[in-house]
């Protein structure tokens, strides 16, 4: 069976823009009958929160929370936490000793964040170092895919470079793990602009019907359709980009006549929106509060997935110290 793996750093809440974009490709890669190992990336997330780390194991349980909710099923995919599995840990330091640093400085990424995150000091060796790190999670399951947006291909290709090194020096180990790329539909978020919990424009997967109702009403529309008798065009429209998302093709052709036409007004099209919407959001929320109401259960699914995570680690770590060849005193029985 080919292996799938992916990660997600624990930095906020989940927002449609990361279901449409990600969680959901998860989902069906779980469906479509790969070996799927998901985790919540908490080191990851230390790279950029180190300075105020409360709030990431909150996210990280709500992350949890959030995954289940969508779909994805703890009997078929590895679902866990990385730093339970202090194994990535072993292997990360084993990579950072082939890993150019020029590899590192040059990554697009890196540059990005620092740029972006200019109020937090990131000349940390841990954030330069965060594409080992991530190389790490995926070679120690020798993972043949690994779902993402295009934003994560430098870090890929970056895994893929240090496996090619590995294997050089020490010997075929890692298979070179491909991209999945997963379609990112364009997710706006109320204000017109990308999603993002930043600009605080995001609808959550945690938020109720009744709150993503009144984030809906107020969204921005095609703002040359001022008033309700002028026509206006889907195509301007960051509510008909929802309406791409969650709404069936004919009914949506039929908002497209509607609107072109001024048959109805923009309330009458968020409405539709928001009945779909539902369809898909309404169960998750309703399977969220279940599992807020049982959080003993959340633990035992992040722990138990860890300990499966865990074994397959270990399988891996143990042809990569023989293959680095470090003394191994041997104890009577031949423990580790
Ligand atoms: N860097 C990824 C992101 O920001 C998260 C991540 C960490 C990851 N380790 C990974 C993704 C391994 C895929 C595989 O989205
Ligand atoms: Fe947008 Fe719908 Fe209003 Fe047209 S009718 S402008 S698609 S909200």
């Amino acid at each position: 069976m080919e292996r799938v793996l992916s990660g997600m750093r624990p930095t906020g809440l989940l927002h449609l823009g990361n279901y449409l974009g990600a969680l959901k490709n998860w989902v069906d890669l779980q469906d479509e009958g790969y070996e799927c190992f998901y985790f919540i990336a908490d080191w990851h997330a230390l790279t950029t929160e180190y300075a105020d780390p409360s709030q990431v194991a909150y996210y990280c349980r709500e992350m949890a929370i959030d995954w289940l909710a969508a779909g994805l099923d703890p009997d078929r995919s590895v679902l866990f936490l990385q730093s339970q599995v202090l194994e990535h840990a072993e292997l990360h330091i084993l990579l950072s000793m082939i890993t150019p640093v020029s590899w590192l400085e040059r990554n697009p990424t890196y540059k990005e964040i620092r740029q972006e995150l200019k109020d937090r000091d990131l000349a940390t060796y841990g954030f330069l170092g965060y594409p080992v790190l991530q190389a790490a999670d995926i070679l120690i399951y020798k993972a043949h895919y690994v779902p993402v947006g295009v934003d994560q291909l430098p870090h890929l290709e970056l895994t893929r470079e240090i496996a090619r090194r590995f294997n050089y020096l020490y010997g075929n180990l890692f298979p070179e793990p491909k991209p999945k790329l997963t379609e990112t539909p364009k997710v706006p978020g109320v204000d017109g602009r990308k999603m993002s919990k930043s600009y605080e424009n995001a609808i959550y997967l945690s938020d109720s019907p009744q709150v993503i109702w009144d984030k809906i009403r107020p969204m921005v529309t095609d703002t040359q359709r001022k008033r309700r008798t002028d026509p206006g065009d889907p195509e301007r429209c960051p509510v008909f980009d929802l309406h791409r998302a969650f709404t069936p093709p004919q009914e949506r052709e039929e908002v497209v006549e509607k609107c072109k036409t001024a048959g109805f007004g923009c309330i009458d099209c968020k409405k539709i929106l928001y009945e779909h919407l539902i369809g898909v959001m309404g169960p998750m929320y309703e399977k969220r509060k279940e599992l807020e109401a049982q959080p003993s259960l959340v633990d035992e699914v992040v722990l138990e997935g860890s300990q499966r995570a865990r074994e397959a680690a270990r399988r891996t770590l143990e042809e990569v110290r023989g293959a680095v060849e470090l003394w191994r005193p041997s104890t009577e029985g031949g423990a580790e």
